[in-house]
Order: C-alpha cells, then structure tokens, then sequence
C-alpha cells in the first residue's frame, strides 16, 4: 500500500482547535496537507469564543513543518461557513477536503430541553454541516475533486437519553450525507461520515449530566488502552479525505479502535397483497413477522432501488 498523501491538497476542518478536529488537522498536515484550522474556540456548549485554541493548532502544525491558516468563523451561518472558505482560498487557492467536525453538547431530557439550547445543537451539527457543504461546493465542483467527511455520532445513529438535540443534529447529519454523496458523486465529490468515540470534554460534561462521577481516562478498564484517545479517529478521516478511498455514502464508527461500517437495512418483513392496504388487524397478526431480522435485511442505496427491490417481491395482483 503506498503512503497515503495529502501534498497538493488544502483542508478545511471545523472545530479544529481541540480535541477530535485537532487530531484530524494535525494528521493531515503530517501528511503533506494545507489546513484551515477552523474553531470558534469557547466551551463545550459553544458559548464564548478565544481566538487561541486555532492558533495554538497552527503553531503546531507551523512547528512540524507543515502548512496551516487559523479561522475563527462561526460554522452556524452562511457568511461565517463562506469566510471559512475564503480564508481557504486566499490562503492555498482552493480547497478539497472538507471535514465537518465542529459540534457543541448541551443536556437534558426533551421536556426540559430549552428552545435556544435545541436551536444551538441544530446550528451547530446540522445547520453548520450544511453551511460549509454549501459553502465547499462549487469549489470542488470546479476542480471535478472533492472528499467530505461528515461528523455523526452514535449518539444520533442509536440513541441515548439526554442528548435529543444534539442526537437529531447528527442523525441530520447523516441524511444531508446521503444526498451530498448522491449528488457529488457525478462532480468527483466524495462525502461520508464517521461516528467517533474519544475520551474528552464531552465525555466528562456527559458524566457530570448523567450524575456520575467523573474519572478520568485512567480509570477505564485496562483493556480499553490508549484507545479513548482522540488520535484514533484521525486516520479513519484521513482516509475518507484521501484520494485513495474511493467509497462514497458510507458511515463509519471508531470504537475502542475497532473501525466498522454502520449501515441502516431493511428486513424481509411481511407483504401485503397489493390491490388493497392491509387492515390492522392483519399488521398485528404479522407483527413478528415484520420485526423479524433473521430472515436477512438488504441495504437499500436510495428509494428508488428500496422501491425495485420491493418490485421483486409478492405476487402480481389479480384484476
Ligand atoms: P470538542 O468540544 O473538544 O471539539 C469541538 C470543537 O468544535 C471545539 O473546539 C469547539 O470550539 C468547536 N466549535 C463549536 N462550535 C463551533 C462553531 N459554531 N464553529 C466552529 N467551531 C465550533 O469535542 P470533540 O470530542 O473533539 O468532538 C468533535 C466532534 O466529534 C463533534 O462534532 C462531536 O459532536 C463529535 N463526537 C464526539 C464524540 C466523542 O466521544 N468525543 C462522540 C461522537 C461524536
């Protein structure tokens, strides 16, 4: 396998100034690429904002040898994700990779979940993922290259209490995704999506939120290792954002070091006749039926091919 090289590229990677995007910028700089380290900097809620957390990042990249301009823009609205793009562009004249990490955490069960803190994790995760897509877009479009990584998080893919706006901006994520692969993949754009895992200020703000006590990295069974550590989500992006990965529409889940391919499937289930809806009872009656995955699932790549595969299915009705 020859190395994997990012020489000629230019990155932009948002909320860049610490933890995760900071692996991911440093990673790709390693590796020869120009970055836009982008971060608003301020808390894990995503209020206040420092100018340093971005340019600690540059001196380090600028440190090593590598390539590296700070950005400050806010990734919430269309002329913060376009001044990010624009400090791209005048600094290494374009841009290829796009690695939307930026994100905020704010906690609480649904019916005590404030509309303006519902409204932030939205911006942030959704509106803020898009923003920059948008923003990228004609860029890459215009060089007929492009590689997205998109940031979702178990969380959104699976659920957890607690977390209702921050898991529906990334499950949002996820679907903007899909359509972004769908229609970049004519232009050369590439887009998937990662679900990390690393131990850092979100894990403790979620300790502290559920009423645990927080320990540290430490603390964790032996087994875990190093591999809470943020670095290890970095060269699964670095990958997705390379030449090299030609896969398009795809999440990926980091876990513990075990990196895997998530995918959403749908089962044999039960099928209706089709000259007349089912009635409810008949939905009751076939329950188990319809909840059964044993029977094996397929992964349908867009609704028109859930739709051929369905066609394949049950009888021709009867006029
Ligand atoms: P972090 O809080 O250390 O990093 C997020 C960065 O985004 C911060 O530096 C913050 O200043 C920046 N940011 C926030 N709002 C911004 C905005 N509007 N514009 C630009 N920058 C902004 O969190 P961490 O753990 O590094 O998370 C990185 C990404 O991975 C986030 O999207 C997070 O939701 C996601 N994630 C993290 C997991 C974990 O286990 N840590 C699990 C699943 C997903």
């Amino acid at each position: 396998m020859p190395p994997i090289s990012f020489e000629g590229r230019v990155a932009i990677v948002t909320g860049a100034g610490g933890g995760i995007g900071r692996t991911h910028a440093l990673e790709i700089a390693r590796r020869g690429g120009a970055v836009v380290v982008n971060d608003l900097g301020g808390d894990v809620a995503g209020r206040e904002g420092s100018a340093s957390m971005a340019e600690a990042v540059v001196a380090e990249i600028l440190a090593a040898g590598g390539r590296a301009v700070a950005s400050h823009d806010s990734v919430t609205t269309r002329e913060g994700a376009e001044g990010i793009v624009a400090t791209a562009l005048e600094a290494f004249g374009g841009v290829d990779v796009l690695v939307n990490n930026a994100g905020n955490m704010r906690n609480a069960f649904l019916a005590e979940l404030s509309d303006e803190d519902w409204d932030s994790l939205i911006a942030t995760h959704l509106t803020g993922s898009f923003n920059m897509t948008r923003a990228v877009w004609p860029h890459m479009q215009a060089r007929k290259y492009g590689r997205i990584v998109f940031t979702s998080s178990s969380s959104g893919m699976f659920g957890i209490a607690i977390q209702g706006g921050y898991a529906a901006g990334k499950a949002g994520a996820f679907g903007l995704m899909n359509v972004a692969a769908i229609e970049g993949e004519p232009h050369g754009i590439l887009c998937n999506a990662i679900m990390p895992n690393a131990f850092g200020r979100m894990a403790i703000q979620c300790m502290k939120d559920w009423g645990q006590e927080v320990r540290g990295v430490e603390s964790m069974p032996p087994v875990v290792g190093n591999s809470m550590d943020p670095s290890y989500n970095a060269p699964l992006v670095a990958y997705l954002a390379s030449e090299a990965c030609t896969s398009n529409r795809a999440v990926y889940s980091q876990c513990l070091g075990r990196i895997a391919r998530v995918f959403v499937g749908v089962g044999e289930g039960w099928q209706a006749q089709r000259q007349t809806p089912p009635t409810v009872e008949e939905i009751a009656a076939h329950w188990d039926e319809i909840n059964d995955l044993e029977r094996g699932y397929t992964t349908p790549a867009s609704p028109h091919d859930e739709l051929a595969l369905v066609m394949q299915t049950g009888e021709v009705p009867a006029h």
